[in-house]
């Protein structure tokens, strides 16, 4: 039978939506798609037709249909660099994975991180409050590597391994940046991050069978590891994806915390005032109702801000969402925050306004920023607990001012981050 006899699928009458301004403005673009068609419709992506999912409700339909139906759809380079880690793996050794992984990243292995983290910041932030930085998402980046380091590898700043893993971990992130099918081969940073990934390996073998310093989450993986079955995956390969997951969207976050505080400065005084409580009984970063304001900082720059721009998944078999059947073999993507711009949900909601978690108007619990489903974030507290002690510790030193102004050039892929080298300084109050 020809194709014009063919009888169309259903994915083949999903409302298609222009991708036109998608680079300059690419949550503009989502919310008018998603103002105009509903949950689900189709629109190119990279070149490459692609049905989005998004509003609240969309994607609670995702991923409650998400397992055994869609599976995270990777590059041939994000398979090669990363082997068998989290996000690659699939089914039954992808739970294992996650089982095994999680009791480190939980809630109750948190107050355990406090002392270190903080003994990682508090340098970091007293050189912003003496000297203020020219490029403040450069800092954080760095800042929040070696925050991932310390937590989850036990290394100390200053420290022989802190330079050598900063240098083979940029070698590898550089190499996540080649081309992603077969052309990578021909690329330099390719094989470089091939290397780095195994320099990185035997450093993360080393300093598991050196014993890890207090603090760490090393220990603990190690011991969970021992007896994991192959289809879980090697420890080094998830301590490699924990570190590149930690890396950009919680830098991401941190940015647009201390950009937002800077331009709103009556809600920066009211956190510093509540960060100051920090100083006395640090174990408030991790309790349950502890810093009400700056957690109301933390939810609303998710809302506005929310690090990761799209995640893909490739249907493995034909499922239904929003009343559309979609094709085996369909590229479907979902943005975490195509949902966090929606008025009933948040009212005025392109206006940064913390008070709406605070007073009960809005929830915390519909923002999707750290995804749902098989595939949710499995470093939430610990990526929450990072930048609440950034925030504190900066607000303790002086109220965040940007002296050149906030950032006119955004870029969202890797992660939401100003383009430009962005200036920035704690102002001392007296
Ligand atoms: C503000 C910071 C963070 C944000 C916004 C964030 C967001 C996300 C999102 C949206 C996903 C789902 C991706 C998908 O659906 O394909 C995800 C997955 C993941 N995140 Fe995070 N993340 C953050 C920090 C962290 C940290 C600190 C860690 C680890 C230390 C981490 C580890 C992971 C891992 C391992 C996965 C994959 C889970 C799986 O495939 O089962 N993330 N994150």
């Amino acid at each position: 039978m020809s194709d014009q006899h063919t009888a169309p699928t259903p994915a083949a009458v999903l409302p298609r939506h222009p991708a036109d301004g998608f680079t300059a403005d690419p949550l503009g673009v989502l919310d008018e798609g998603h103002r105009r068609h509903g949950p689900v419709f189709r629109m190119p992506v990279d070149g490459e037709e692609t049905v989005l999912v998004g509003t609240w409700a969309g994607l609670g339909e995702l991923f409650a249909a998400e397992r055994s139906r869609l599976e995270v759809l990777n590059t041939p380079l994000v398979h090669d660099l990363f082997g068998h880690a989290l996000f690659n793996l699939a089914a039954d050794g992808h739970g294992e994975a996650r089982r095994r992984l999680r009791p480190a990243l939980s809630g109750r292995a948190l107050p355990g991180y406090v002392p270190s983290l903080l003994d990682v910041i508090g340098p970091a932030t007293d050189r912003w409050a003496l000297h203020g930085t020219a490029d403040l998402h450069g800092q954080v980046r760095e800042l929040t590597g070696a925050m991932s380091a310390r937590v989850l590898l036990g290394i100390i700043p200053g420290e022989a391994d802190a330079a050598r893993f900063a240098a083979a971990f940029e070698e590898f992130v550089a190499a996540t940046g080649a081309p992603p099918g077969p052309a990578r081969y021909a690329d330099r940073r390719y094989w470089a991050g091939r290397s780095a990934r195994r320099d990185l390996h035997d450093l993360f073998a080393r300093r598991a069978a050196g014993g890890a310093p207090g603090g760490t989450a090393l220990a603990g993986l190690v011991a969970v590891f021992a007896d994991a079955p192959a289809e879980a995956g090697p420890l080094e390969d998830h301590l490699l994806a924990l570190l590149i997951a930690a890396r950009e969207t919680t830098a991401s976050l941190l940015t647009w915390c201390l950009v937002e505080l800077a331009g709103h400065r009556e809600h920066a005084e009211l956190a510093a005032a509540e960060a100051r409580t920090v100083a006395a009984d640090p174990d408030r970063l991790v309790a349950r109702d502890g810093l009400p304001v700056l957690r109301s900082v933390l939810a609303e720059c998710l809302r506005l801000h929310a690090p990761n721009l799209l995640s893909m998944r490739e249907a493995v078999c034909p499922l239904t969402l929003a009343g559309h059947r979609i094709e085996a073999g369909t590229r479907v993507a979902y943005s975490p925050s195509a949902g966090h711009f929606d008025p009933e949900a948040f009212p005025r909601p392109r206006r940064f306004w913390p008070g709406r978690f605070l007073a009960g108007q809005a929830s915390a619990s519909r923002l999707w920023a750290f995804g749902g489903g098989a595939h949710a974030c499995l470093g939430r507290p610990l990526a929450e607990l990072m930048a609440l002690g950034v925030m504190a510790c900066a607000l303790q030193r002086g109220l965040p001012s940007l002296p050149a102004g906030p950032p006119d050039r955004i870029s969202f892929r890797p992660a939401k981050a100003p383009i430009d080298p962005l200036p920035f300084a704690l102002e001392s109050v007296s």
